[in-house]
């Protein structure tokens, strides 16, 4: 079996890391990430891997983005499967800090957002859910100073809020969106997906498979409203809770105002507004999210 990767846990150690790669001026690509790898994971770790001649995975069990209803201390945690599979892809270093070199005593700083952090999907279910994601990514890339950093567009809500981050901050960091993986029966791959009962698990699918539909609908021309209503029908019918269900520009996240917005002959060629479908909903004790382009 390969080598596991070096795992780093300070500040001190990272620091020396990173300034080796710079000083050779290698490129440096970060995949952020909670741990609990899976094949969705291990996707975002193969395209940083071709677009980077060094790759930094961070394992990180962020409490900042958990609520205290949420599931922080159950949150899966299998660093040591997490490192074979690294070793199997071949990494250049796992970045782990424990709790408090993350958040040193009396860190009280977070980043605060609006655009499309402030668009009622996510963030009118996890109040601080993003100001938690983009302050603990803002930290990653100063630790780890980054050319690249991949990011998947299964949390399509926290690409684009990382994305505008990212460049608001100045911080050089392109961040790169990546497709999401999905099981054979169109589950989207989540570590979350452990805590679904064989019955959930068998009824899981559905949220994907209305996803396909409703967007294939739209596409053929259909109008917005009702697809969507036909939807959230088909998807609480299989037992979901529906949290939301919502057809939004691709960019901005911002609700559709009007149907599609037919090109105007003044503007031949311009393409109808890219729309991107995006869902969440509870099954049992699990909320799954999920997102599909039109
Ligand atoms: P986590 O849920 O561990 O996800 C890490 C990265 O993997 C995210 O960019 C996520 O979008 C991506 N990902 C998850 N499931 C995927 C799938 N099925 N296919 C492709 N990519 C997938 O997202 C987080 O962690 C955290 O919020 C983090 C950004 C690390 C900040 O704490």
């Amino acid at each position: 079996m390969a080598r596991r990767p070096r795992v780093i846990r300070t500040l001190v150690a990272l620091d020396r890391a990173v300034d080796r790669f710079r000083r050779a001026k290698e490129m440096i690509a970060l995949v952020p990430t909670m741990g609990a790898l899976h094949a969705g994971h291990l996707a975002l770790v193969r395209l940083a891997r071709r677009r980077a001649r060094r790759v930094i995975v961070s394992i990180f069990v962020n409490p900042t983005q958990f609520a205290p209803t949420e599931d922080f201390d159950t949150y899966p945690r299998t660093m040591r499967s997490d490192l074979d599979a690294l070793a199997r892809i071949g990494i250049d270093l796992v970045w782990a800090p424990p709790v408090d070199v993350m958040y040193s005593r009396g860190f009280c700083t977070r980043i605060a957002l609006e655009g499309p952090a402030e668009v009622g999907l996510e963030d009118a279910f996890r109040p601080h859910f993003f100001s938690g994601v983009a302050t603990v990514v803002a930290k990653l890339f100063l630790q780890c100073r980054p050319d690249i950093a991949i990011f998947g567009e299964k949390d399509f809500q926290q690409l684009k809020v990382v994305t505008r981050m990212a460049r608001d901050l100045d911080t050089r960091v392109k961040v790169v969106g990546a497709p999401t993986l999905r099981e054979q029966d169109g589950l989207a791959l989540s570590s979350r997906n452990v805590y679904l009962t064989p019955k959930e698990r068998a009824v899981a699918p559905t949220l994907h498979r209305v996803l396909a539909q409703c967007a294939e609908r739209i596409a053929a021309g259909q109008p917005i409203a009702p697809v969507m209503a036909d939807g959230r029908a088909a998807i609480e019918q299989a037992g979901f809770v529906v949290d939301y269900l919502e057809a939004r520009d691709a960019d901005t996240l911002e609700p559709i105002a009007s149907p599609r917005r037919e090109p105007k002959s003044s503007d031949r060629g311009a393409k109808p507004r890219a729309l991107r479908l995006l869902v969440a909903a509870r099954l049992g004790n699990t909320r799954l999210i999920d997102n599909i382009a039109v």
